[in-house]
Parts: structure tokens; sequence; C-alpha cells
């Protein structure tokens, strides 16, 4: 392989407008490539860190010129000329460098940037295109599109806390196509706009991830109202299209209870309220259902709900293989919610991947919350042959460049869409 010529580090803003690092690598060949990194704000504890300048006057603080001058300086020096044997070789090297655990000294942001443009111009350098790059780097072929799980009502941090829950997500499961999938997304949530104009009296307040955020009364509500939008575009709840949920419950837990309305709910309270929705609602997927410390409790929330739904860890996981192997030893969960910044190269997320899909578990790609124009999400989720993918919602483009991506995917390569666990009607309680 070509040698790496340079990394170069760039501060470039996310969808939010805050700072995030953008990184060129370019290859002795004259291959060369950019990537650019999302960041999270509804973060698991255990995540690495992204490196952010701390000054209070410019970006309240989270600036990433430190970030993307480690690319241009430390980790350039280190790297120009050299030629690597693979991914793995490039990412245990930039971990080596950093030498910490939580790859604090250089930046997370910057590590996954320079680990994501490395495989770019590879990928080019090879002249193949980047999901089969990346299904290369598990020694697999790209074998399925991913089924969307797309965001339609948004709450908890993302939309300034109305409800305590984070998103409801509408899953087309029963679309042949990522093409049809899109378009029944866009129904459902031009449905669930008018609704919304109908109900609150407000259509265009929207969260982080271009959900809607209305002032729901409370959680059972973003639900009912879900169902209400998908039969009012013409659609099946549960057959055509059912509901997924990121409760994100570490952000609403204290230790001890979970904080629901006036309510404080104990984790078993909290297991026996989320198995309810499953008779009430065609709820297929539920992630975070409870905290990402509330270790004790998980199994009982496997328990009551794998039968009917996939029960997916995000902060409780947080793409990290020694919190992934203790979930599946103490069988906590049925799917990972693989989010790469979380653990900050291609190769640690890859053996977060081996370790979920050798249990037997689902696989959920995921963004962040802050997000750039950048697509690769949508080749990672195609090469890694996810069985979801989570973008957001349908609107905004650092969401719509995503799908657009999986697309172009779906056009060249006649990909079959992959099917659902079980039909969701059949598995759920809901009668639709
Ligand atoms: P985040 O949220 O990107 O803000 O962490 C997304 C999620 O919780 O799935
Ligand atoms: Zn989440």
């Amino acid at each position: 392989m070509n040698s790496l010529s340079s990394l170069t580090g760039r501060e470039i803003l996310d969808s939010r407008g805050r700072p995030t690092v953008e990184c060129r690598c370019v290859l002795s060949g004259g291959a060369w490539a950019l990537a650019s990194v999302p960041s999270g704000a509804s973060t698991g504890s255990a995540e690495a860190r992204e490196l952010r300048d701390g000054d209070p006057q410019r970006y309240l603080g989270l600036g990433c010129r430190t970030a993307a001058a480690h690319l241009s300086g430390e980790i350039h020096q280190a790297f120009a000329g050299r030629s690597f044997a693979d991914q793995r070789q490039f990412d245990r090297d930039l971990i080596e460098l950093d030498g910490t655990a939580d790859k604090s000294r250089l930046g997370a942001n910057a590590l996954l940037a320079a680990s994501l443009a490395f495989a770019r111009a590879v990928a080019l350098d090879r002249g193949v295109p980047l999901y089969d790059h990346f299904a290369g780097l598990l020694g697999d072929i790209p074998r399925q599109l991913p089924r969307l799980t797309i965001n339609l009502f948004s709450g908890g941090k993302h939309a300034g806390g109305q409800v305590p829950i984070q998103d409801v997500l509408i899953v087309p499961s029963s679309a042949a196509s990522t093409d049809v999938a899109l378009s029944q997304a866009f129904a459902v949530y031009q449905a669930a706009a008018r609704l919304t104009l109908e109900k609150y009296g407000m259509r265009a307040l929207t969260a982080d991830e271009g959900g809607l955020a209305p002032p729901f009364p409370d959680a059972e509500s973003m639900l009912s109202d879900a169902v209400a939008a998908i039969r009012a575009a013409g659609l099946q709840p549960g057959t055509d299209v059912a509901l997924a949920v990121d409760v994100a419950a570490t952000h609403f837990y204290d230790g001890r209870h979970y904080h629901w309305g006036s309510q404080r709910l104990d984790s078993g309270e909290m297991v026996q309220l989320l198995a309810g929705w499953l008779d009430r609602f065609p709820v297929v997927s539920i992630e975070d259902g409870l905290a990402e410390n509330d270790w004790s409790a998980w199994p009982e929330l496997c328990r009551c709900l794998a039968p009917r739904a996939l029960v997916l860890g995000d902060d409780l996981l947080c793409t990290n293989p020694a919190r992934i192997r203790r979930a599946i030893e103490s069988r906590s969960a049925t799917a990972l919610l693989l989010k790469v910044n979380q653990i900050g190269t291609l190769s640690e997320a890859a053996d977060a991947l081996r370790l979920a899909s050798g249990a037997g578990w689902r696989v959920t790609v995921s963004a962040r919350s802050g997000e750039t124009e950048d697509n690769w999400l949508a080749d990672l989720a195609v090469g890694w042959s996810a069985d979801q993918i989570k973008v957001g919602s349908i609107t905004q483009s650092e969401r719509l460049a995503k799908y657009n991506r999986l697309l172009a995917i779906e056009s060249d390569t006649h990909l079959p869409l992959v099917a659902w666990p079980a039909a969701p009607a059949e598995n759920s309680g809901f009668a639709p």
C-alpha cells in the first residue's frame, strides 16, 4: 500500500453550529480524502472523550482547535511517511500515540477523524466503494441494507425535556426497499406535523435531530400521537409501520429513582411501565429502557421485553467491548446501538460489532444528535451489514446526506433490505 503523506485537521461546525473536527488524509499515490466526526448531547459516561478547547469566550468552551492542531501536528508527525498493513495497525498506532484509556489526550474526536479519513483515502486508492472497503475490514462483503428507524417525535435532552423520554421513532417494517421506507416516513412525518398543528397549535418546532417536539403532556401521548399519524398517512400501525423508542433513561435517573413526571419510579416499576407499552402500542424496539449503570435491573428488563421487542443498549454499552461482554454475560440486552465516536476508532467499533453479532444480537448503526454533512455512516451501515440504521428524522441536510447515500447504494447494488426480526404485529401485543 501507499505510504501516508499527510494528515491535516480543521475545526468545522456541526448541525447544532458547534465545532467538530474534520481530517484530510493524503496518501503518497495521490489519493486523498476528508472525513468529519459527529458529537452527542445525551452521552453515556463510558464514552471516549472528545477534546474541547475549554475557552469560555469561544463557542462556550466547545472549540476544537486543539484537537485539529493535534491532527496537523503530533499525529501527522508520527504517521507521515509510514506505511500501514491495514486499518487495524493504523488505529492501534493512534491509540498508542494517545496513550490514555479514554483517548482524552489527543481527543477521541481527532482520533476518529483520522481513522475515518485514512479508511476513505485507502478505499479511493483501491478504487472500491467505501461500503466495500468497510466490509473488507471485517473480512466480509455487504450482505444487506439496514432497515430505517426514523425519528418522529422528540423529548428529553434533544427537545428541552418537555417529556422524560428522548425519541419515538417509526420503523417502516414491511417496506421492501429504502426508497419505499423513505416515502412512507415522509407521509407519516407530514401527517404528524398536521396533527401537531391541530392538537398543539404548532408545527415548526423541531428537536436536534429533526423530530417534532410539541409540548406533549406525557410520554404515552407521543406514542398514541405516533400511532394516529401512521393511520392518518393511510398506513397500518404495527403492520406497515411500527414504533421504536429511545427512552434514554440515564438522563432522568438519580441513582435510585427514575423521575417520571411527578412520579418517582424504581427500576422494577420502570420495567413494568415499558412492558405495558408493548401491550398498548406497536413498539418493536426499546433503547436504554434503564439507566447506564442500573446493571442489576437490566436482566429483568430483558426478560420482560425481549420476546416481543429488541432491547437495545446505547448509553449502557457505549460501543465498548468490555461493557458489551458484561451485557452478553448477564443477558442484559439483545441489540447494540453502534456509534463509532463512542469508542473512537473504526477497528474498536468493528470489535464491538463482532462481539454483539457473535452473541446473536441485532446491530443498529447510529448517527449522533450533532452531525455533519459527511455521509460515511451510510457506507458503514451497509459495509458492516447492520440490521438497522438510526440517522434522525427525514428533515435537515446532515440527516438527508445519509439517506441520500443509502438511496445511491441501493440503486447501485440492489442489495436486499434486511427483514425485521419477526413480523411486528405478531410480536407485539398491540392489536392494529
Ligand atoms: P446523542 O443521542 O447523539 O445526543 O448522544 C442519540 C441517542 O441517544 O441515541
Ligand atoms: Zn440513545
